[in-house]
């Protein structure tokens, strides 16, 4: 996207039709009117204003994921900017080069929003990270991940609209399509050289979670997470990704021949939906790119330092009486406020399952010191948003800092978000 002056971003929601399947038009909401909404480019410590103008006919709320945000442009699910209205978000972006990304946050009815296209990338760039060689430009490419359902006309109709009565128990699991999109295509082909390229993985789905991996069998390089550079990077033969992750890995297609046709698959699915997009490699380009054995550093927070442990059980409440998803018991209220850490605190929250739930904290990034009792393997990194398997227990830790005021944790499946799995806590 175009800034309209420096640091400032318009980005009006509107109502557009987009070819996404050949010779269809697909009714969407798009910031822009466009599916995704246009990247933003910031950089670190530099603070971007977004002016959202509603030019939809339903409230919305913008959020910037993983932002290190003041409340009042956090997007509290009820702040709602209303159809015509404006409103300028600030993002003062006090925090390290990230892959971070904007969505409809509205109470209730965020799955649906987001599902009709209210979601884009927003990158945020520091010289720490440009200083590194990495591949750039061209071979920068940030690549969403979404799964949709079409109707035979091309729309994609939202199937578990709130409100419409057996909704929620069909949809108890979260709305799954059975197309995956990247960059809002189906199973798209990218032409690339025989060179290094930065891939920055976003799973932007509503509820489906991928298992990626290249169908050659060789590595990508993971070197960045939700929140920026790890320490050191990791070869892998697969990413996960839940709800609202992010993955950046490096591919290097000079390991293969002109001609190569290398997949990207999603372990986690079958027929189509295991299929993702495809790489075709169709000449040779010179590379200077480099992927140094050493990233950045990321220092371990130390739980012998933490104020308080704090409990937060993501659990299916009361199934009979209509069903819903609770944090401690409780459906989401915007005056019930459950934790109030102390700025600039050390904090451990341990989160408990019933089934898998993806969680996000707002504000702050976090580290995963435990997964049922056990320190991951390797050095620690900056998370916004951990999935929860089934029945597990994981503990994070993170520290309040920028900002006192309303934030929210919720569970990143949407349709869990809106069947009222979220809290607020307040820094206080
Ligand atoms: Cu990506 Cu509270 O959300
Ligand atoms: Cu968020
Ligand atoms: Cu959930």
């Amino acid at each position: 996207a175009k800034p309209s002056s420096p640091g400032h971003y318009d980005l009006v929601e509107q109502a557009a039709e987009v070819e996404i399947l050949p010779g269809l038009r697909t009714p969407i909401w798009g910031y822009g009117g466009q599916f995704p909404g246009p990247t933003i480019e910031a950089r670190s410590g530099e603070t971007t204003v977004v002016r959202l103008s509603n030019g939809l006919t339903q409230p919305t709320v913008l959020h910037l994921h993983g932002g290190h945000t003041p409340p009042e442009s956090d997007g509290y699910p009820t702040d709602l900017v209303q159809p015509g209205a404006r409103r300028d978000y600030t993002f003062p972006l006090r925090q390290r080069a990230a892959t971070l990304w904007y969505h409809d946050h509205r109470m209730d009815y965020t799955g649906p929003q987001v599902w009709r296209g209210l979601a884009g990338f927003f990158l945020v760039r520091d010289p720490a990270e440009e200083a590194l060689g990495l591949p750039a430009g061209e071979r920068d490419i940030p690549l969403m991940i979404c799964d949709r359902s079409f109707a035979e006309d091309g729309s994609m109709p939202y199937p578990g609209l709130p409100g419409k009565p057996g909704v929620r128990e069909a949809y108890m699991g979260g709305v799954l399509g059975d197309v995956i999109l990247v960059n809002g295509a189906p199973w798209p082909q990218l032409r690339v050289a025989r060179a290094r390229y930065r891939l920055r993985l976003l799973n932007a789905s509503n509820a489906r979670t991928y298992e990626l991996a290249l169908s050659s069998g060789g590595p990508m390089v993971r070197i960045a997470s939700d929140g920026g550079l790890l320490a050191a990077p990791i070869a892998a033969k697969q990413v996960r990704l839940a709800p609202a992750e992010r993955a950046e890995v490096i591919v290097d297609f000079g390991a293969y021949r002109i001609g190569d046709q290398i997949e990207l698959r999603n372990l986690a699915g079958e027929g189509p939906q295991a299929k993702v997009m495809r790489f075709v490699v169709d000449r040779d380009e010179a590379d200077d790119s480099t992927i140094p054995r050493v990233l950045s550093e990321v220092a371990r927070l130390d739980p012998s330092k933490a104020a308080v442990t704090r409990d937060f059980d993501f659990n299916s409440g009361t199934m009979h009486g209509g069903g819903g998803w609770l944090i401690n018991g409780n459906p989401f209220d915007p005056k019930r406020i459950e934790a109030r850490p102390k700025l600039g605190d050390i904090e451990i929250w341990r989160l408990t399952s019933d089934v898998a739930h993806p969680v996000h904290l707002h504000l702050a990034q976090f580290q995963v010191l435990s997964v049922n009792g056990e320190r991951p393997a390797g050095p620690p990194e900056w998370k916004d948003t951990v999935e929860l398997r089934d029945a597990q227990t994981v503990e994070i830790i993170t520290r309040f800092t920028g900002y006192r005021g309303r934030y929210v944790v919720h569970c990143h499946n949407l349709e869990h978000e809106d069947m009222a799995m979220m809290a607020t806590f307040e820094v206080v």
